[in-house]
């Protein structure tokens, strides 16, 4: 059968059992983030279209290009959020969230939405899992949101990542960055893309950032921010790095790394796989110090990170995921016999197991054909005998071995089958 409607390009299914792969990475994150108290925040998927321009930054490919925005009916114009962070301090400052006592600790997990060129691990909606630290300004909270960041990924048996960190510097010392880069890559015009012309002119720290091959063969020789760092950005980056060598988590320090978002400061970072390029970036974060106040929020500092869960979704391996599963199917053979299935499938949901009544097979041999199909492990038959009886028929589909209980002692036979697994 062919479909009509097709999902838009760059969108996708996310279909069973993937879907539960996907839960069971979300409640691994809510039960890290926890632990480390963070609590969870939900903001609409969209959002007035100034609330991301200002602060994503105009002259960023976020806004420029990739930003899907609108004019509602009333002529108001909307945005899709194209990332998590803006939201959730626009939400903090809304409902006055910084009334209540620290910490200011917030992870959300949603949809995101960029009109970017579709590519494997590149998808117009992509979901993250972020977190935001606000009103922390101390190294200490970059290396422990770094650190709580390899945990998590450590947690689901992804290995082969590699944490890159920067430190970009403040509106003091960027500046004078900022215009060796121009000077740079003017020098060197003639070898830049079209887009990296242009960056020239409305933000040089963004060339570091293209991926043509053109462009990247000029950045070995391209002037260090760490030559340019003030004294005070060069303290909080040193004790950042020896915060995360105290926790044990292995960096390496690249100069280049700058953030497709203009709202960052000091310390950036990004854990990459394969090849060095942003598509590979699985996660992506930073301090963000001034993105609060600019809001019209409090002077306060912030950081967080965002994953991609299509990323890493590729990444994280299967075999933890293999879980025991009790699910038992109920086949009643005979009309009279749906009620006692319908009460009794409900007492093992009760009991935890996960269960359901087939009343669609045509015969016994087709639902156990079904039941085979589906790897059901247990299944319960109520024919004629079993009804007149008073004994049931339970029937493992693994050794094919089948017994005979009364209802009662059936759920006590599975209970303990489960116990003792
Ligand atoms: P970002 O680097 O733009 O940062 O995105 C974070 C992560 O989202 C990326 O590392 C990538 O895994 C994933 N991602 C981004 N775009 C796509 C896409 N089109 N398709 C699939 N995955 C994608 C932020 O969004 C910041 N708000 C992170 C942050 C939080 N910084 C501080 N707090």
């Amino acid at each position: 059968m062919s479909s009509r409607y097709q999902a838009v390009k760059g969108t996708r299914d996310i279909l069973p059992p993937e879907s539960q792969h996907w839960t069971i990475v979300e409640q691994t994150a809510r039960n890290l983030f926890r632990q480390y108290g963070y609590q969870e925040i939900r903001t609409p998927v969209f959002e007035s279209r100034d609330l991301f321009v200002r602060s994503v930054g105009e002259t960023t490919e976020v806004i420029t290009k990739q930003m899907y925005s609108f004019q509602d009916q009333g002529g108001k114009w909307l945005a899709l959020r194209p990332e998590g962070t803006v939201p959730v301090l626009r939400a903090f400052i809304q409902q006055g969230l910084y009334n209540r006592p620290q910490p200011y600790r917030y992870f959300y997990i949603g949809p995101m939405f960029r009109r970017e060129r579709p590519q494997k691990g590149r998808y117009r909606q992509f979901h993250q899992i972020g977190v935001e630290v606000l009103a922390e300004s101390s190294p200490l909270a970059d290396a422990e949101v770094i650190a709580m960041a390899a945990e998590f990924l450590g947690s689901l048996g992804i290995r082969f990542t590699r944490l890159e960190i920067n430190s970009i510097g403040c509106l003091r010392c960027r500046p004078a960055y900022i215009t060796a880069l121009k000077q740079y890559f003017g020098n060197h015009r003639d070898a830049l893309c079209e887009d990296c012309i242009n960056r020239l002119e409305v933000n040089p720290l963004r060339i570091l950032d293209c991926k043509n091959p053109d462009c990247r063969d000029l950045f070995p020789n391209a002037p260090s921010i760490d030559a340019f760092l003030c004294s005070n950005c060069h303290d909080h980056f040193a004790q950042v790095r020896n915060f995360l060598h105290h926790l044990a988590v292995e960096f390496n320090f690249n100069p280049r790394l700058v953030r497709g978002l203009d709202y960052y400061m000091r310390t950036t970072f990004e854990f990459l796989v394969g090849e060095s390029s942003a598509q590979n970036a699985v996660l992506g974060g930073g301090r963000y110090d001034g993105l609060l106040k600019e809001l019209g929020g409090p002077d306060w500092p912030g950081i967080g990170f965002a994953i991609g869960m299509e990323r890493l979704m590729e990444l994280v391996p299967r075999e933890p995921f293999h879980e025991e599963s009790y699910e038992v199917m109920v086949i009643p053979l005979e009309p009279s016999a749906i009620l006692d299935a319908l009460t009794w499938t409900q007492h093992l949901r009760q009991n935890q197991f996960s269960a359901w009544v087939n009343t669609n097979s045509v015969s016994l041999r087709s639902a156990l054909r079904l039941a085979n199909k589906c790897r059901v492990p247990f299944v319960v038959i109520l024919g004629v005998d079993e009804i007149t009886s008073g004994k049931w028929t339970l029937r493992d589909m693994r050794s094919g071995e089948q017994i005979r209980f009364e209802p009662d002692s059936l759920m006590e036979h599975l209970l303990r089958i489960r116990q003792t697994n």
